[in-house]
């Protein structure tokens, strides 16, 4: 659904623009605080513009960053606000930068923090072996430590009384529906309740589904909630650092039709703009949804028409087939789940064409 002001400003805006619904932005916010009984952080990286993490703040309990980068852009945007700072390959300049939590990504790591002898609070990225059914993306790799690493970490925190060690840290997935990441809670909560002694922080991470092929199936926050809720036990502090399906909804990406053309017996409709802005559709391998608003007479194309953009290379896809009933020269199209690892992942200067407006409606 296109809010009224989305496309009032899609209509009017200078195109190509990222428009951003911040009223729509805060009260999914809110939603997810009043059904989740953890403490909430947004993973930045999803995306951190500057007036979404504001519209943000009251809504969540502090900002997930992994880079020096993001953590002193969010410093200066919210400043105040608690930190959590992970990724791996943290360089030394990086571990100095004061941040409430820091997830340590590795025996080495922490080696080098507490060479730093700074007074830090310290959680432990773990990389279990948990199973993830239906994940669209594993975090197998290089993400945190093989539970045998962690012996290594305690005997060194032992010796190092300016690192306190807060708790455990893992994600270890994404793409999971409620049950699936209700299931990957539970195994993370039993491994942590059974290595940490006492009462503790457990990150659970993000990875939160969003699914663009059924923009209105979204991640089920009220069944993921009131199943956290019973695992819950007391003294414990839950968090979770969701990133895309908190952000994804807010954001179309509204462009105007350059051309239209059939080629090899197939409909092509070419925009203004491309994956360079959005890359979300060309990284993810889907079809961004999306909706054509004005409709214009003259030269047009009838569905199924694949929406291109102006690079010069067979990936600037946008979606393939389109069942579009017409779809015309200047015409305006929105699309849909462009406010998370949209812009922010996409690569900018490939060709030179000029950068996208930003606009914000619903402030
Ligand atoms: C450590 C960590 N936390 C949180 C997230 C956010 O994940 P999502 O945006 O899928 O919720 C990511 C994403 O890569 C991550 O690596």
């Amino acid at each position: 659904m296109l809010p009224e002001a989305v496309r009032d400003r899609a209509l009017s805006a200078r195109l190509p623009a990222y428009v951003y619904d911040l009223a729509g932005l805060r009260s999914h916010a809110a939603s997810i605080r009043d059904s989740v009984p953890a403490e909430v952080f947004y993973a930045a990286k999803a995306n951190p513009d500057a007036r979404i993490l504001a519209a943000l703040q009251p809504y969540v309990d502090g900002v997930e960053v992994s880079s020096g980068g993001e953590l002193t852009h969010v410093r200066e945007t919210l400043p105040g606000a608690r930190l959590a700072f992970g990724g791996p390959g943290k360089t030394d300049e990086e571990l100095a930068l004061p941040a409430y939590r820091i997830h340590v990504e590795s025996p080495h790591e922490l080696r080098r923090l507490a060479a730093l002898r700074q007074e830090r609070d310290v959680l432990l990225r773990v990389n279990l072996p948990v199973a993830a059914t239906g994940a669209a993306l594993s975090m197998d790799g290089p993400f945190g430590m093989d539970p045998e690493a962690l012996g290594t970490c305690l005997d060194l925190l032992a010796r190092t009384p300016w690192l306190r060690l807060r708790g455990v840290h893992a994600h270890l997935a994404s793409g999971l529906g409620a049950a699936q990441s209700l299931g990957v809670s539970a195994q993370v909560l039993g491994w942590a309740r059974s290595w940490l002694d006492g009462p503790s922080e457990i990150n659970l991470g993000g990875g939160m589904a969003v699914d663009y092929r059924n923009p209105g199936d979204r991640f089920d926050w009220a069944a993921y909630g009131s199943g956290l809720a019973a695992l819950r036990q007391a003294g414990e502090t839950l968090r979770i650092e969701p990133g895309r399906a908190v952000t994804a909804y807010c954001g179309w990406y509204v462009t105007d039709v350059l051309d239209v053309k059939r080629s090899h017996g197939e409909w092509y409709a070419v925009l203004r703009g491309g994956t360079h802005h959005l890359r979300t559709p060309a990284a993810k391998g889907h079809d961004q949804p999306l909706t054509v608003l004005a409709t214009r007479s003259g030269p047009a194309a009838s569905g199924p028409v694949t929406l291109v953009g102006q690079l010069c290379t067979p990936k600037d896809v946008f979606a393939r087939r389109a069942p579009v009933e017409r779809i015309a020269i200047g015409d305006v199209v929105a699309f849909a789940m462009a406010g998370a690892y949209a812009w922010n992942i996409s690569h900018h200067d490939f060709l030179m064409h000029p950068k996208p407006a930003f606009v914000y409606v619903n402030e």
